[in-house]
């Protein structure tokens, strides 16, 4: 989760930095800080809570750090947020990730005369590099020792006060380094440097680079200087600003009128060999965590009711359990936007083990996912930078939709029915703006939400509630429609909204299950294709068949961004949340 940033830059770096850090604000917002040089020293300043708009630092030439924090380790304080000194204060660490065995580093040194400012685990790092030094190593070669000494993950970058380079190494963590003509950048991710540098170099876990006149990398655990592919980034700066919009999920959400099109204008051939992967698979799991679990519930449905095939759905994080029915012909689907979720490359993980096969389908370009996978999909979505999934759940649900019914021998069915869906958002998202806000301001002060669909529409029901409780903060469930007679009506009282999901194929039956909501004073909210005397109100969204899932979610993003800014939150950063789970 938190956001890190390293820059090398001929004048401006702490600026650089910070802004820089701005765009990695999702990462995490729990506090800030910024290391940079000051004379011979370097300066650090931290602050808790949200980044300001802006900042202006004084000095800041050479190398500067930028930290965003989504705390694991220690509370929220200034002295728990990042860059952490050592005790001679001469080197400054950033670090995304987690320290397995920090208490018995943190022994260690407290034997040598070290002591601590923090709870943080990462504090340990400076300190080890401290001591390398010490002990007469150069910058680099105590950098990379420290780091052989950690057990857990790690994305860290490392400033000295006495040295123009900085050192920037992975284990777990995202860390991708950018080459500017003018500057060198290690961030978390892509969008942080885009206005400086569009051509990268991916590490891999357990490999470091030096920042300086160049960029020169390193095997962590040998120190052998390895040579590392430089690749172009496709992603503009304008697809990572927020442009018109006044925030990131409307941009986003409004986009879907372009990227569920996109996401199925795939390579030539590779639809159809995951396709053909699929049909020879002894056994396929579909893996994924929040959002894009939920795509994969939908798959499971379509794979059944296109392919007349039967497909498991497990959340990445359950997924160790299946590990003994898993072999070498057998095919897990990993399903991630940014493809560094810790949960879903552990299930990648248990599967290689197997020696299972991994495709994955992933929006963000050069993740750890596609390092692990067979093959990846790539969503072609463009950065998601809003803490909420919007586009980039359609854009997984087109992918699957579209392999259900190749693997069907359907291709040409299927690439028309997402274009149906691709063509349909636009008049979908237009006509529920003015609804969602006009609903959102009678219903923000609501203390639950219910939805309910069935079949494909039944992931609609939990994409919703998902939606609507992380960026409003008001509860919500969803269910299969059957289902909440079986406990959880009990909750409903007069006037409660409940979302009812309905399709040309569901409708007789989840009607009379709205019904038993309305007879309890439920006020009720109906998605669908035709009016019905039950809706209270009701957002209609074209029949599309297999596609309705796509269009059936597009009111309730809307309507769940509408709550959020009728409470006067921020949509894009949600309160304890970050958009990429790099922690289990
Ligand atoms: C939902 O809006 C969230 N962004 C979250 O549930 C997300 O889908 C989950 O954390 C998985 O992320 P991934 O797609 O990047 O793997």
């Amino acid at each position: 989760m938190c956001g890190i940033v390293g820059v090398l830059a001929e004048k401006n770096a702490a600026s650089m930095a910070f802004a820089a850090l701005k765009r990695l604000e999702y990462r995490g917002y729990d506090s800030w800080g910024v290391a940079f040089k000051g004379g011979k020293s370097i300066e650090v300043l931290k602050k808790t809570g949200k980044l300001p708009e802006s900042f202006s630092f004084q000095a800041g030439s050479g190398t500067a750090l930028a930290h965003t924090r989504w705390a694991t380790h220690g509370k929220v304080t200034e002295a728990n947020a990042h860059p952490h000194l050592s005790n001679d204060k001469t080197i400054a660490v950033v670090h995304n990730g987690i320290i397995e065995n920090h208490e018995e580093l943190k022994h260690f040194l407290e034997g040598k005369g070290f002591s601590f400012n923090s709870e943080t685990d990462t504090e340990i790092i400076p300190n080890l590099i401290q001591l390398f030094m010490g002990e007469g190593q150069s910058f680099k070669e105590a950098v990379r020792l420290s780091l052989k000494k950690i057990d857990g993950s790690y994305a860290v970058v490392a400033m000295h006060a006495g040295e123009r380079e900085l050192v920037a190494a992975r284990n777990g963590s995202p860390l991708v380094i950018g080459l500017g003509k003018h500057s060198i950048f290690a961030a978390s991710d892509v969008p942080a440097f885009l206005d400086h540098a569009k051509k990268v170099v991916y590490l891999n876990d357990f490999e470091m680079a030096l920042l300086g006149k160049k960029a020169e990398f390193f095997d962590v655990l040998t120190g052998k200087q390895l040579e590392k592919d430089v690749e172009e980034v496709n992603w503009s700066i304008e697809q990572a600003q927020k442009g018109e919009f006044p925030h990131f999920m409307l941009k986003e959400l409004n986009e879907q009128r372009f990227t569920i099109k996109k996401a199925v204008q795939q390579p030539k051939g590779i639809i159809e060999k995951v396709s053909s992967m699929i049909k020879n698979a002894k056994g396929v799991f579909f893996v994924g965590c929040g959002t894009s679990y939920h795509a994969c519930v939908s798959s499971a449905y379509i794979f059944s009711h296109v392919a007349k095939m039967h497909v498991n759905v497990v959340l990445a994080s359950e997924f160790r359990n299946y590990e003994e029915f898993l072999e070498k012909e057998t095919l897990v689907i990993a399903v991630s936007q940014s493809g560094e979720t810790a949960d879903v490359l552990d299930a990648v993980k248990t599967a290689k083990k197997r020696s299972s096969k991994v495709v994955s389908i992933v929006n963000v370009m050069g993740s750890s996912l596609t390092r692990l996978s067979d093959e990846t999909i790539m969503m072609n979505s463009g950065p998601e930078i809003c803490v909420l999934s919007t586009k980039s759940y359609t854009s997984q649900l087109a992918i699957l939709l579209l392999l259900a019914y190749v693997v069907a021998g359907k291709q040409v069915e299927g690439h028309e029915l997402v274009e149906k869906a691709a063509a349909l958002s636009q008049k979908v998202i237009d006509e529920s703006s003015a609804p969602a806000k006009e609903l959102a301001a009678r219903l923000k002060n609501s203390r639950d939400f219910f939805l309910i669909g069935r079949d494909l529409a039944f992931p609609s029901a939990l994409e919703g509630a998902l939606k609507i409780k992380e960026v409003s903060y008001i509860h919500a469930e969803g269910f299969a429609g059957a289902e909440l007679k079986h406990g959880t009506i009990a909750l409903v009282e007069e006037g409660i909204p409940c979302i009812v999901f309905s399709t040309d194929q569901t409708r007789p039956l989840i009607m009379s299950n709205a019904q038993e909501l309305k007879s309890r004073g439920a006020f009720i909210i109906g998605i669908d294709s035709k009016p019905n005397k039950l809706f209270d109100y009701f957002f209609r969204v074209e029949e599309v068949g297999n596609a309705n899932p796509i269009l059936m979610i597009l009111p309730i993003q809307l309507l769940a961004y509408h709550l959020a800014v009728e409470k006067k939150l921020d949509p894009d950063k949600p309160r304890n949340l970050a958009k990429s789970v790099t922690v289990k």
